[in-house]
């Protein structure tokens, strides 16, 4: 297990000897005068233990709630002046430990041997020593603008995918306004509000038991209950959710939220392949453009395929065309459903279980085939070692 040692102080202070303690230990001490530098360091370090000395710029209460709100997993030691000495308001803000300016050298190692000691027994229950699907794949749904069909396709394919024997979950990413649940007729008891409250805050990261199963066998992770605790949803938590998804499921399909945010950026980061809904609408093809290029900018445009979806022979625009204007060419098409789409929207049922021979559903199920050629490699049940950043 790597772990991290940091040291953050508001005025020039030095943790001479936190340091010296560590360094015999053969560990070191990175420090940090600068908050940005620090936020920005934990935010790529899941295993951290953070020394907070503030009393002049912070409050170090305050400042030991901002940190842990938004990096449940660090462990934080606040370092306080007597005066302000508060076991309980330090408890109450997240902290994990205490020390003051005068704390002795064995106090110190109690601390360091207590952080240390704590960190290991978490990881033995953390996705970085677990187990995962060695070619478990995650897929990530997006379109540049609302109502191109995101979900509907997202329930179809995995609907699909599960029918041909692959264990398939959806991560609803559209953690205001998701509707994956809905258009499957289901209830969830838990979402990935619970997982984060009770499990990851807690630094349990087990996801299983906040799954939503529909009979079709597709698992669901659903969106917050409320659509203003989307706030508490930070990219951290969806790299941890994809992670643990993972272990157990073949197919990730992430239903993304069509507004570019740092969720929905984190979403086509985490992702190995990318479906780009398009219609053949002229202005829909010129932004699903702008799009393309915005991956281009980030490096994803690998990733990306192009599909098109509500297709009809009385489209004005070529296929050929259409790959000129988007500079791409498009994997796959699927037809105008029409009302048979509504039907299955609003019963519930995804289209291709109420109607496999429906055009769309044929469709469908070619997509899944491009997606998972017959002939490659069956999915290996061999295991991994799971990587918490991807
Ligand atoms: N191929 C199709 N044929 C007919 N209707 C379709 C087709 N694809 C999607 N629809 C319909 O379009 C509507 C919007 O689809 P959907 O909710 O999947 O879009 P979305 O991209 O997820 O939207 P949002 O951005 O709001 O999440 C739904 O009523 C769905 O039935
Ligand atoms: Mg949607």
């Amino acid at each position: 297990m790597n772990l991290y040692w940091y040291f953050y102080s508001d005025t020039n202070a030095r943790a001479d000897e936190i340091e010296t303690i560590l360094t015999n230990k053969n560990e070191s001490l990175t420090s940090f005068y600068r908050l940005e530098d620090l936020l920005k360091q934990l935010e790529s370090t899941p295993n951290a233990v953070l020394f907070l000395r503030a009393h002049t710029t912070y409050n170090v209460y305050d400042l030991c709630q901002e940190i842990s709100f938004k990096f449940p997993h660090i462990y934080m030691i606040i370092i306080s002046p007597e005066n302000l000495e508060n076991t309980k308001k330090a408890m109450q803000v997240g902290a994990s430990d205490m020390l003051t300016f005068s704390s002795t050298g064995d106090e110190v190692t109690d601390v360091i041997f207590q952080a240390q000691a704590y960190m290991k027994q978490r990881n033995s229950r953390e996705p970085s020593l677990q187990l995962m699907k060695e070619n478990s794949r995650v897929i990530a749904v997006c379109s540049s603008k609302g109502g191109s069909g995101k979900t509907f396709l997202t329930v179809n394919l995995a609907a699909s995918l599960a029918k041909e024997g692959k264990e398939v979950a959806i991560l609803d990413a559209n953690f205001q306004f998701g509707d994956v649940a809905m258009y499957v007729d289901i209830k969830p008891k838990n979402s990935i509000y619970e997982w984060v409250k009770e499990g990851v805050e807690r630094g349990e990261y087990g996801i299983e038991s906040y799954l939503s199963h529909h009979k079709s066998g597709v698992s669901i992770l659903a969106k917050p209950p409320r659509p203003e605790f989307f706030e508490i949803m930070t990219e951290e938590h969806l790299k941890i959710a994809v992670t643990e998804l993972q272990k157990r499921y073949d197919v990730i399909l992430i239903d993304t939220p069509t507004y570019i945010s740092e969720i929905h950026l984190t979403c086509l980061a985490l992702a190995d392949e990318t479906l780009l809904l398009t219609t053949s609408e002229l202005p829909d093809l010129r932004n699903s453009k702008l799009y393309l290029d915005m991956m281009e900018t980030l490096h994803f445009e690998e990733k990306v395929r192009v599909v098109l979806n509500r297709d009809s022979k009385h489209r004005t625009i070529e296929e050929k065309r259409m790959e000129e204007i988007l500079q791409k060419s498009i994997f796959a098409t699927l037809p105008d459903q029409g009302q048979l789409a509504i039907s299955s929207v609003n019963e519930g049922v995804p289209l291709v279980v109420k109607s496999s021979r429906s055009p769309f559903s044929k469709g469908i199920q070619l997509l899944g085939k491009k997606l998972f050629p017959p002939n490659e490699q069956p999915v290996k049940k061999v295991k991994r070692l799971a990587l918490l950043s991807r």
